[in-house]
């Protein structure tokens, strides 16, 4: 990704490194797990929206620091139990073997437990005011739990043949996390309740768009280009955007979702133009 993302992926991949124990703490074994699988190339598409979301406000990175992290520790916890034999049984993520491939089972479940608790240790530590390290955990408590990515991932494991249920599927399972990265993100500039509902609209719009164009490089992608199994959802009977509708309508679903998106922005100034370009990002992306 270009500047200024570049710069924002530096700087929490810094972040990052502040908050998590070294490999040295003990047990070394999981700290080397949580290492493996935090410092191993993601996009850091969350904490990018996180400083994006608070660009609109003039708000500092380093305002914004804690929460960065802590949304891409949710994150990144959520893909080490998503690739669980018991759930995706994937071997291939960000490029590498996956944890459980690289350590053990019994390793994986427990680096994704350590990253949960990380992610709200992260938030209780900044330096932002009660009110606002509280606000904070309640968008991102809402947005990892049963009504957000957990129970998106639940639906998941359940067929769904309705419209309606795969679009609250996808919101679940990785709207709720971006949604949360940008509302977090704009929470210290306390935006009024229409900033509030344009963000969210244009929140829902990038999140759907995100697994919508997830589920598309499943089929379209290159192993080698995704850093994870290209046709794993096939191989798994997934139900996704292209399995239920094909590939045609999920890329017109795609152009009218980065349009609503692009659309819920028209209130704001250049402030917006990082979250204009990474709407653009995301249903462009090829890995
Ligand atoms: C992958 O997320 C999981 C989905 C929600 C589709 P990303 O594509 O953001 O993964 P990384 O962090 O860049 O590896
Ligand atoms: C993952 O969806 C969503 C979460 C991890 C919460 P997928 O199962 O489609 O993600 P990938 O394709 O494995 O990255
Ligand atoms: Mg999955
Ligand atoms: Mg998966
Ligand atoms: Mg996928």
């Amino acid at each position: 990704m270009s500047n200024p993302f570049g710069v924002w992926q530096q700087r929490v991949e810094g972040a990052l490194e502040q908050s998590i124990p070294a490999t040295t703490t003990l047990p070394t074994q999981l700290h080397k797990a949580i290492h493996y699988t935090v410092f191993s190339g993601g996009k850091r598409i969350r904490p990018i929206l996180v400083y994006a979301a608070g660009k609109l406000f003039d708000i500092s990175t380093e305002k914004l620091d804690k929460a960065a992290v802590a949304v891409e520790l949710i994150h990144t916890y959520s893909l080490v139990h998503d690739d669980l034999p018991a759930m995706d049984d994937d071997d291939l993520r960000r490029g590498e073997p996956t944890c459980h491939r690289a350590f053990d089972e019994a390793t994986a479940i427990l680096v994704g437990d350590a990253l949960q608790t990380m992610a709200f240790q992260a938030l209780a530590d900044s330096p932002l005011s009660s009110d606002i390290r509280l606000k904070w955990i309640q968008l991102l408590t809402a947005a990892s739990g049963s009504e957000g990515m957990v129970g998106g991932q639940m639906i998941d494991l359940e067929t769904v043949t309705e419209s309606d249920e795969l679009s609250t599927m996808h919101l679940m399972k990785t709207g709720a996390l971006i949604r949360a990265s940008i509302l977090m993100g704009a929470t210290p500039g306390r935006p009024d309740e229409t900033t509030t509902d344009n963000l969210i609209t244009y929140a829902n719009s990038i999140g759907l768009a995100f697994q919508v164009r997830d589920d598309i490089l499943d089929i379209e992608g290159t192993s080698d280009i995704i850093g994870k199994p290209q046709g794993s959802d096939l191989e798994q009977e997934k139900s996704t955007f292209v399995s239920i509708f094909g590939m045609d309508s999920a890329k017109i679903r795609l152009q009218k979702l980065h349009q609503q998106a692009i659309d819920a922005l028209s209130l704001f100034d250049s402030r917006a133009d990082s979250l204009r370009e990474i709407a653009n990002f995301i249903i462009q992306r090829d890995h």
